[in-house]
Formats: structure tokens, C-alpha cells, sequence
């Protein structure tokens, strides 16, 4: 399970790289996996209002929004934002960011497509601000809020401090860390203790990427889905992805693993082949299904639709038999 957070201050130590560190750290003695990005070192091109995402589901500027973050936000589970009030909303690097995931509000609203992990994604805010008025975090919250639900994320709530302006004030103020122990436990508790299966195929490209999918989608909020390949193809199938966009599935910016990779966090208690002879390593206690799926890739449109009916079926059975 990925966190993720953005870090959205220019001050590398200050106040907001402080909280998100922390609050990081109280994450990974869960065990989940964390990664922090930057944000005011990524090359992040505002958004252009060219709309091609809300007509055509992508967006055409080049930057690590597309290669890096986009990938990287449909792969977590849980997203944090963290930021210092710039007059009284998000630092403009966070907010460039944010708008350009108006992508992700155009595949929901305009394509009528979910995150396949829309039952469990979870979003929390943390921030700073030099005042001490009531409304001082109001905006942020607005905005934090409007990013969340268009990455299919539902918003936890947030962590916020008043009259914190010199860059060490943060790491002086006497509940934090307690503050921080108690949210990251909240927040990543519900997530915790769920079963663990791997779905696994040679390229992690097309039927591991449905299962996977499938299996978040329905249960997510039972089992924590892992995905990976013996010999990881460099990008999805686009003939996957259509046949998975009929049934409302988006799977776009979702990227082939290796198994090892996919195993290295964590420890799968099943393990699913799809029938394609991958090899898979030896994994202690885990039990092993084999479903022996024809491969779709290179086959016509009803052939892939077969297939996917078919692995909806057997994760559908699975999710029965494992309940
Ligand atoms: C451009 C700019 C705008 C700011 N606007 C506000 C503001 O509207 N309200 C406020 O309380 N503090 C404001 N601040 C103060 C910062 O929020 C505060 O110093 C914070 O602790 C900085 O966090 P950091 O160390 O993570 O960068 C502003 C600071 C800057 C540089």
C-alpha cells in the first residue's frame, strides 16, 4: 500500500516539510510503503485550459505531472497534501499541481469513469499559517477538498497550526507530534489488516492489471490488491484499457510492475496466476491459484471483453470464497 504525499513549500526544512516528515514516519511504522514528492522541485507546467482532457481523457503537456505524478497518485491509496498558507490558500507550486488534476475531474465527470480504488482511496491535509484568524485555513480546505473527490479520494480531514511563521517553529510546538501519531493511526488504521492477494501475469499488462483491478474495485475494503509480472511490459494494454473503460473502470496511468517488486513491501497470503506459465517466486504460508485464462492481447475487441467477463466472474467468486 502506497502513501503519498506532497510536499508543497519552496523551504526544504521549514514548517511543512517538518509536519509531512513526521506524519510520514508515524505512516511507516504501519508498514506501508511511503514516498514524498517535492513538489517545488518538479518541473510542473501549469494548467493551459486547452480541455482535451474533458474531451478526450488526457492531457498533452509533457512534464513529470504526466510521466511521474499522474502514475503515482492512481497508484496510492492514501494522499496527503501539505502546504503552508500563501495568502490564504495552497503555495502556487501545490495549486499548479492541483489544477492539472482537472485530468482526473474530466475522466470521472466527463467520461463517467471510477479509480479502481475509489472504495478505499483516502485524502488528508496538513498546513500551516503564520495568523492566527478563524477563516485562516477555510480556502485551502475548499480547494483540498475539490482535489480530493476528483481523485476518487475520499477526505479524511486535515492537520492544521495557527501562528507558525519562522522555519523551526513547528518542530517547538508542544502536541504535534502526539497530534501526528493520533492522525496517522486514524487515518491509515481502516487499511490495515486487510487480506493480501497478488495477481500475477508474465507482463503485468492485461488480464494481472483486470484482476487487479476488478478485485479493488468490488474489495477493495476487504483486501489489499497487489499486482506483478515476470517480465513487465512497459505500458498497459490500450486494448485492456477500452475494455475496462465499458464497464467504468479507469485504468489509464496504470503502470506494469515486476513480481519482486510488487512483492518487496509486502507479503502476499494468495497468490493468482492467469494461466500464461510466469514464474513465481516461493512465498511462505501463501496459497496458490492458477486460472487458465487464453491470453487476449493481440485478439479482436469481443475476444478481450470475453476474457474480462471472465476474470470479473472468477474475482467475483474469489472475493465469495475468501470472504
Ligand atoms: C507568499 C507568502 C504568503 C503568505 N500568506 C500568508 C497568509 O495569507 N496567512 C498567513 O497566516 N501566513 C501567510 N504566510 C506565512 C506562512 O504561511 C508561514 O510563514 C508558514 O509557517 C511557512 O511555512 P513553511 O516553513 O513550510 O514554508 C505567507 C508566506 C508567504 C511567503
Amino acid at each position: 500500500m502506497l502513501v503519498l504525499g506532497f510536499q508543497g513549500s519552496p523551504r526544504k526544512k521549514g514548517n511543512t516539510a517538518f509536519l509531512l516528515t513526521n506524519f510520514m514516519q508515524a505512516i511507516e511504522k504501519s508498514g506501508a510503503q511511503t514516498r514524498i514528492i517535492e513538489v517545488t522541485q518538479k518541473n510542473i507546467i501549469p494548467c493551459k485550459e486547452y480541455v482535451v482532457c474533458e474531451r478526450k481523457g488526457y492531457c498533452p503537456i509533457d512534464d513529470d505531472v504526466k510521466t511521474e505524478i499522474y502514475p503515482l497518485i492512481r497508484q496510492a491509496e492514501v494522499v496527503v497534501l501539505a502546504t503552508p498558507i500563501f495568502f490564504f490558500n495552497m503555495s502556487a507550486q501545490l495549486k499548479a499541481l492541483v489544477d492539472r488534476c482537472q485530468l482526473f475531474w474530466a475522466r470521472k465527470y466527463k467520461l463517467k469513469l471510477a479509480d479502481p480504488a475509489k472504495k478505499t482511496k483516502r485524502g488528508f491535509l496538513l498546513s500551516v499559517g503564520a495568523s492566527k484568524g478563524k477563516s485562516l485555513f477555510e480556502g485551502l480546505q475548499l480547494t483540498a477538498k475539490y482535489f480530493f473527490d476528483a481523485i476518487d479520494a475520499r477526505y479524511e480531514g486535515s492537520l492544521t497550526y495557527r501562528e507558525i511563521e519562522g522555519p523551526k517553529d513547528m518542530a517547538k510546538h508542544p502536541q504535534v507530534s502526539a497530534d501526528i501519531e493520533k492522525a496517522a493511526a486514524d487515518l491509515i488504521g481502516p487499511l490495515l489488516n486487510r487480506k493480501k492477494i497478488l495477481f500475477a501475469c508474465r507482463e503485468n499488462a492485461c488480464r494481472s492489471q483486470m484482476a487487479g483491478a476488478f478485485a479493488q474495485y468490488l474489495a477493495g475494503d476487504k483486501f489489499e490488491v497487489i499486482n506483478g509480472g515476470s517480465e513487465p511490459a512497459d505500458r498497459v494494454n490500450p486494448e485492456m484499457v477500452k475494455a475496462m473503460h465499458e464497464k467504468g473502470i479507469d485504468m489509464a496511468y496504470r503502470v506494469p510492475q515486476s513480481i519482486e517488486s510488487a512483492i518487496s513491501m509486502t507479503t502476499p497470503d494468495f497468490i493468482v496466476t492467469m494461466g500464461c506459465g510466469e514464474e513465481c517466486p516461493f512465498v511462505p504460508g501463501a496459497r496458490m491459484l492458477d486460472w487458465d485464462l487464453p491470453d487476449p492481447a493481440g485478439k479482436p475487441p469481443d475476444f478481450m471483453r470475453r476474457v474480462r467477463d471472465q476474470i470479473e466472474n472468477n474475482v467475483k467468486n474469489l472475493i465469495k470464497e475468501l470472504a
